[in-house]
């Protein structure tokens, strides 16, 4: 296994291996390794058959079945395709979910929070549709000391139905989706639960502090949130088709680019990994 960093602080291309499910116990534990010390991991364009993907997912933990199945592809609950095709294989014009274009963290608005997140990109288009990652150690990290005592003992409370409707209204949740994802409160600054690393942890899903009036809660997120991109602390990727990407959810925020959805199109299926209770 060979790591190429993709910038001097996040993220590496792994070259070298093949992602498959009998991989063995030292190479999958390397990767690991690597997976917490670059935070995005970048693998070459190669065939990667659903099954394969979900077996790999697996080495990582429990794999996610999102409450939105209308997203479930190639009969793995597990996976979850987005795509702006249409029957016959044609861009749509309809982007799958704008909740994607804003910086947040995977399945924060659950108790049991996002690990690992892996994406492989099918169909990519030939401008816009990047996907990119900004660091929340660094974010953390450089807040002024005013700040982080502030945001010490804070808690937000991330909600789905809020950051999926709140932009656009386009597919909101079911009344039965939405009760079985209530909102839930996670601390704002938590400690990622194997590197020991304090990290920020808000995005989108956010919507208010816990015992703070809304308007001020919400007013406080925007800023954090703002607050927690870096340029030189960011990696922007420009996806070639058949690519997969795998972060840690736990100490990155992502975000996707928009891209013309009318006439390109853009295709990934995606697999989100549990992770544990954020302390
Ligand atoms: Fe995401």
């Amino acid at each position: 296994m060979r790591l190429r960093p993709l910038t001097p602080n996040l993220g590496a291309e792994v070259s070298g291996i093949e992602l498959s499910a009998d991989m063995d116990d030292a190479l999958f534990r390397a990767l690991y390794q690597a997976f917490l010390r670059h935070q995005v991991l970048l693998f070459p364009p190669h065939d990667l058959p659903p099954a394969n993907q979900v077996a790999f997912a697996r080495r990582f933990g429990e794999v996610q079945v999102h409450v939105m199945n209308q997203y479930h592809a190639d009969g793995y609950p597990e996976l979850y395709r987005l795509s702006n095709l249409d029957r016959h294989g044609k861009p749509s014009g309809h982007h799958p979910d704008k909740g994607t274009l804003a910086w947040h963290t995977d399945g924060s608005w659950q108790r049991v929070t996002g690990q690992a997140t892996i994406i492989y990109g099918e169909v990519m288009p030939k401008s816009g549709g990047e996907t990119h990652f900004c660091d929340m150690y660094g974010a953390y990290e450089r807040l002024s000391a005013s700040w982080k005592k502030r945001i010490a003992d804070l808690r937000a409370v991330h909600n789905l139905d809020f950051s999926r409707s709140r932009r656009h209204g386009e597919d909101p949740l079911t009344e039965a989706q939405r009760l079985t994802k209530p909102p839930v409160d996670h601390p704002i600054v938590r400690t990622h639960p194997e590197t020991g690393r304090k990290c920020l942890f808000l995005g989108d899903h956010a919507e208010y502090i816990q015992g703070m009036p809304y308007d001020e809660g919400r007013a406080l997120i925007e800023e954090l949130n703002a607050l927690a991109v870096h340029a030189d602390l960011t990696y922007e990727h420009r996806w070639k088709a058949r690519e997969l990407l795998l972060w840690d959810n736990r100490c990155v925020m992502h975000r996707a680019t928009a891209y013309d959805a009318a006439n390109e199109g853009r295709v990934i299926r995606r697999c989100t990994v549990l992770g544990e209770i954020p302390a």
